[in-house]
């Protein structure tokens, strides 16, 4: 096969790592990738976001299926485009089509859609500028703490926790008279607190059968203990001690099984893979989000597990045969911990040569934000790096990651020193 991996992340350094081990892989391009994935493959410079520059390549290059990392290009409608194009009708692309990553793209879309199918999830009211004062009224019912979502893709900053009600009246109003986050919340989705751990479920699909990935956990907070901004994820773990066999088979039952019929019965065709963000409230799972998408970092502990051929999987998706293709887990834990650029998530400097990356040989090393510069491999990024470590168990898992992450150096690295402590 000759694959075309969109994306630049941690996320897809592990699939294109991935996707190097295939026996029917025959050539890969990553656009634009990062220095990690140039070790798996080739980087293109071209922007996910630009879909003429990609078709170009795709023709050129005699690309035989596409593969989207990140949610940007699917919520835009790269799959109707290829689907719209004659040259590229025959390419299949693993990720959904526009309507269906509105999963999503849209809070409200979801929301509807787990009304509609009785999934479990926070209850929610929807406004607009024009229904501000309903808003309002909505938020006066509630008790604290009051959760706003921009309906949009806000890059992961459009969802506010806010303890009074004087705040939350004055968010709603930012969000939706004054746009604070642009188009994003030109609706916003006012929710019910839930109370609980989450974790982060996977499963790609075909449209009709659907297979699981492992579980994760990721840690969203900057600092130690939870504290501090969010940031795109400091680490992850997998498998997620607190999810034993009855609470994950309640998300299959719950959530998993009707959100992928439910899809059906909506006539949408869903394609790629599926991100369920879950939380649990007393033993009960509840939908916090989906995305479109596999999660980042969790992807860096998910697939490393995935012991099958994950072409075999795609090729699956693509000719609509997934429910014939097997899927392997390797049985041991994995742990992953970011190496962020000092200052980040606010601003921090680029730019920075990495050391010490070959000394590594117990863990494996996903480039995250990272640029090659000649034979150096310089920072390029707020999230520069994941660490990842299989054990026996969670504890091995990480001590090895922590034992690697005191070989990498580069000016003003930082890293959670805390990644797994509340699941051991
Ligand atoms: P989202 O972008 O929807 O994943 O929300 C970001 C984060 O906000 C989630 O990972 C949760 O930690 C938190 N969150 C979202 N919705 C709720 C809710 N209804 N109750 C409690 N926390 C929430
Ligand atoms: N780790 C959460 C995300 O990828 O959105």
């Amino acid at each position: 096969m000759r694959i075309l991996l969109l994306g630049s992340g941690g996320r897809e350094h592990a699939l294109a790592w991935k996707m190097a081990q295939s026996s029917v892989l025959e050539e890969l391009f990553i656009a634009p990738g990062n220095a990690g994935t140039k070790m798996h493959g080739k980087n293109v410079n071209i922007s996910p976001s630009n879909f003429e520059e990609v078709k170009a390549f795709v023709v050129q290059n005699d690309i035989n299926l596409v593969v989207v990392g990140p949610e940007d290009p699917l919520v835009n409608g790269i799959v109707d485009f290829f689907e719209a194009d004659e040259e590229l009708k025959s390419v299949p692309v693993v990720g959904p089509n526009k309507e269906a990553a509105q999963l999503e793209g849209s809070k409200d879309f979801a929301k509807k859609f787990m009304q509609r199918h009785n999934i479990p999830t926070a209850k929610y009211g929807t406004f607009t500028k024009d229904t501000l004062k309903e808003g309002y009224a909505f938020l006066e019912k509630m008790n604290p703490p009051f959760v706003l979502k921009a309906d949009g893709l806000a890059a992961g900053k459009g969802v506010l926790i806010l303890d009074t009600l004087k705040e939350a009246k004055r968010e709603l109003k930012s969000m939706l008279a004054d746009a604070k986050f642009g188009d994003a919340s030109s609706r916003v989705v006012i929710e019910q607190f839930l109370d609980g751990v989450e974790l982060s479920c996977f499963v790609i699909t075909d449209g009709d059968a659907y297979k699981k990935l492992p579980e994760a956990k990721d840690y969203k907070r900057i600092g130690e203990g939870d504290v501090g901004l969010n940031t795109g994820g400091m680490g992850a773990v997998s498998p997620v001690p607190f999810a034993n066999p009855t609470f994950l088979d309640k998300i299959e039952n719950q959530i998993i099984i009707p959100t992928v019929k439910g899809l059906k019965a909506d006539g949408i065709v869903y394609k790629g893979f599926i991100f369920f963000g879950i939380i649990n409230v007393k033993n009960e799972p509840y939908v916090i989000e989906y995305n479109c998408r596999m999660g980042d970092p969790e992807t860096e502990v998910v697939i490393p597990r995935l012991k099958s051929d994950i072409l075999d999987l795609f090729e699956g998706v693509a000719t609509n045969t997934l429910s014939e293709r097997d899927v392997q887990f390797d049985e041991r834990s994995a742990a992953a911990v970011m190496m962020v650029s000092g200052g980040y998530p606010e601003a921090y400097e680029k730019g920075k040569q990495i050391f010490g990356l070959n000394a590594v040989t117990d863990s494996i090393i996903f480039h995250a934000g990272t640029a090659a510069d000649g034979p150096a491999v310089t920072t390029a990024g707020g999230r520069v790096l994941a660490v990842t470590s299989f054990g026996k168990d969670l504890a091995t898992a990480l001590k090895k990651t922590y034992g690697s992450l005191e070989k990498i150096e580069f000016d003003k690295a930082n890293f959670r020193k805390d990644i797994g402590h509340d699941v051991l």
